[in-house]
């Protein structure tokens, strides 16, 4: 109690904020420099909750908060641009690859923006950087022995003139007979398959048979880096921070012994393989995407190296959703490690479990969940978004978004707790006080309540430090608790109206409580940015408040002294009814998630369902061979119909023979 008085009445830090940034960002001598990288998220998709909670929005706040303590923090990120998912949706939108990426990089910059997602650079990976830094990597894993050739079979569509990604191949499983497996995964069964091992394969585009074709590939070779990488492991293991899944994963791939990788792919969108063995080929996407971290940051400053050729000065954090961990972990480490040019790696890994939509999964095919362009048509501001997703962060085990839990959420915690008791104790000072602090005369209960915060303070620190930011986000709604429970109690309402001892006392309450207010106003910024910066501006608090708050012992300063003058006043939250969560719930719910189509479309698509499904019925009752050719037919063509109905260009004719 004693200390937590001290630091009460410490002095203000004066010292000039570091608030504005400089470019470019470099690391320095005798900072802690920190490079903070979100996974590069897929650019032909629009994210959903779960990937932005998953990888930019808890890489923000925590790149908000590092920034807060002083620490000299890079956050960059990206579009992941290439390989066949591209090249599909291209396809199917009528559109070129570079087309679609440019289309969606805006859509996905813009949706971050809409988060204020803050990186110091948000970049892309089909860049001229990024083929230069991919090859050198790749000569140099050559040079020294650490990629291996050998021959793979392979199904190529002769029609479509390409080799076929396993999902773009559909044929039986060759374990339990289920006649849709997908070339890498059966969903019947579950079991993995090698594409070529498919009965009756059928290319997924044009649904004509692929044939089996060798080509030569280029393999990483990991079981010669396996015992280099395990050394590294075990000193990254010990002292970086390592969330318990991103451990537990890396060791069972470990368990599993390593093999050798492919890293090369048949397709044109990718990085060239400048080898002339393989000149019509690309690097697989999982070889040249994390590249993209560097790559991006040579697009934001040609001194890119000072980050990540610097383990020695660097401290590297990575963010991701759990399913990405072996590629941060072993896969990639294993390139940069072959590499031989003292590359900075991952020090802390921090993976998130899996966000659910209500009780299902988000998908984008069923039209289940909110998608990051919807959020902003909710009405729902977007600090208050960042708020409830920070609050179910999947942090240690999966966790659900739920629309009834967001109201609960916003309207207990926002409204009630925090928003009523900064809004009170900043009236108080308006409408008792003249807007001044008051003086405050601290008493026996005060200095408690000063140790109790202090406390509430320090466990936010300590989280936040081993980014647990679900569990510090509690402790600023402890704050909050125990200031209204301190008003409750001291009624300042009634004291000011009684004689002076009473007046003075009210005093202290309001002036303890409004500081309280200012402390929660920093703790908040990096889950709700905006909603901070419109606290101090209310308080018209310095902006010095900030550093010494985070940056000296972390202990609760008086930062409005008597006599401050705060600003006007005004209600943070609004509640949310439970008729607009209703009927948020059920616009987003499932099957009205359809609207770019018209009704006429909804109706053809019934149809062109019914005719597929005519005609599994025939193939599974084994019908005459014609009947089910001509049935396929009627259904190819109605395919072809709505193509054009939609207003895209149906696939050209098949021309056999024909090569490029
Ligand atoms: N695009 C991948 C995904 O969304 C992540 C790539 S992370 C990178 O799962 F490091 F490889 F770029
Ligand atoms: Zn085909």
């Amino acid at each position: 109690m004693e200390a937590a008085v001290l630091a009460w009445s410490r002095d203000l830090n004066n010292s000039c904020d570091s608030a504005s940034r400089q470019y470019p960002i470099l690391p320095q001598e005798g900072k802690r420099n920190i490079l903070l990288t979100s996974a590069l998220p897929y650019v032909n998709n629009v994210p959903h909750l779960g990937n932005i909670i998953g990888c930019v929005l808890s890489a923000d706040v925590f790149s908000r908060y590092g920034r807060l303590r002083g620490w000299n923090l890079l956050y960059v990120c990206g579009t992941d641009e290439y390989g066949t998912a591209t090249e599909n949706k291209a396809r199917e939108e009528g559109l070129t690859p570079q087309q679609i990426c440019d289309k969606y990089h805006a859509v996905h910059a813009a949706i971050y923006k809409w988060f204020q997602i803050d990186f110091d650079y948000f970049g892309r990976t089909t860049t001229e950087k990024q083929t230069e830094i991919a090859q050198n990597i790749f000569w140099r894993l050559h040079e020294r022995g650490f990629l291996l050739e050998d021959t793979v079979e392979q199904l190529r569509c002769e029609n479509c003139q390409r080799f076929l990604a396993d999902r773009f191949v559909e044929g039986t499983c060759p374990h339990c007979s289920y006649p849709e497996a997908r070339g890498d995964q059966c969903d019947k069964c579950g079991r993995l398959i090698n594409a070529v091992e498919l009965g009756e394969p059928q290319c997924k585009v044009c649904k004509r048979t692929p044939i089996i074709r060798s080509s030569k590939h280029l393999f990483l070779d990991l079981p010669k880096l396996e015992n280099e990488l395990e050394q590294w492991l075990d000193r990254s293991f010990s002292t970086g921070d390592w969330t318990a899944n991103a451990k537990q994963i890396t060791r069972s791939w470990l368990r599993d012994g390593l093999k050798p990788r492919c890293i090369t792919r048949d397709l044109q969108w990718g990085t060239p393989v400048p080898h002339p063995d393989f000149k019509d080929k690309v690097f697989y996407v999982w070889f040249d995407a994390p590249i993209g971290y560097l790559s991006i940051t040579a697009n934001y400053t040609d001194q890119w190296e000072q980050w990540w050729k610097n383990p020695q000065q660097v401290e590297l954090y990575n963010f991701m959703a759990k399913d990405n961990v072996p590629f941060h972990s072993v896969v990639f480490p294993c390139s940069l490690l072959g590499a031989q040019d003292n590359y900075t790696l991952v020090n802390h890994l921090i993976a998130t479990e899996y966000l659910n939509y209500e009780d299902t999964k988000f998908s984008k095919s069923r039209g289940v969940g909110v998608f990051g362009d919807m959020a902003k048509d909710t009405g729902i501001p977007s600090d208050v978004w960042r708020f409830y997703l920070l609050y179910v962060r999947p942090e240690g085990q999966d966790s659900a978004f739920s629309w009834a839990d967001m109201a609960l959420k916003n309207n207990s915690e926002l409204l009630n707790n925090l928003g009523n008791f900064i809004n009170r104790s900043a009236m108080f000072v308006t409408k008792f006080f003249e807007g001044r602090v008051p003086v405050m005369e601290l008493q026996r209960e005060d200095k408690k309540l000063l140790a109790l915060v202090g406390w509430e303070l320090q466990q936010y620190i300590q989280l936040m430090d081993k980014v647990k930011i679900r569990d510090a986000l509690k402790h600023i709604l402890n704050i909050s608790r125990h200031g209204n429970q301190y008003i409750q109690v001291n009624t300042p309402w009634k004291k000011i109206k009684e004689g002076d001892a009473e007046r003075q006392r009210a005093g202290t309450v309001t002036g303890v409580s409004v500081n309280m207010a200012c402390l929660l106003s920093v703790m908040l910024l990096p889950y709700m940015p905006t909603v901070s910066q419109t606290i101090r501006d209310q308080l018209n608090a310095p902006p010095s408040c900030i550093q010494t708050i985070l940056q000296g012992s972390g202990a609760f300063v008086c930062v409005l002294s008597a006599g401050h003058s705060i600003g006007s006043v005004s209600p943070l939250f609004q509640k949310l009814e439970a008729d607009q969560i209703e009927a948020l719930k059920k616009k987003f719910g499932g099957q009205q998630q359809v609207p770019v189509f018209d009704l006429n479309i909804l109706t053809f698509i019934y149809i062109i369902l019914s005719q597929g499904e005519k005609v599994r019925a025939l193939k599974a009752q084994k019908a005459e061979k014609t009947v089910i050719t001509a049935e396929v037919a009627k259904l190819l063509d109605l395919k072809k119909q709505l193509l054009i109905a939609e207003g895209k260009k149906p696939e050209p004719a098949p021309q056999k023979g024909k090569k490029k």
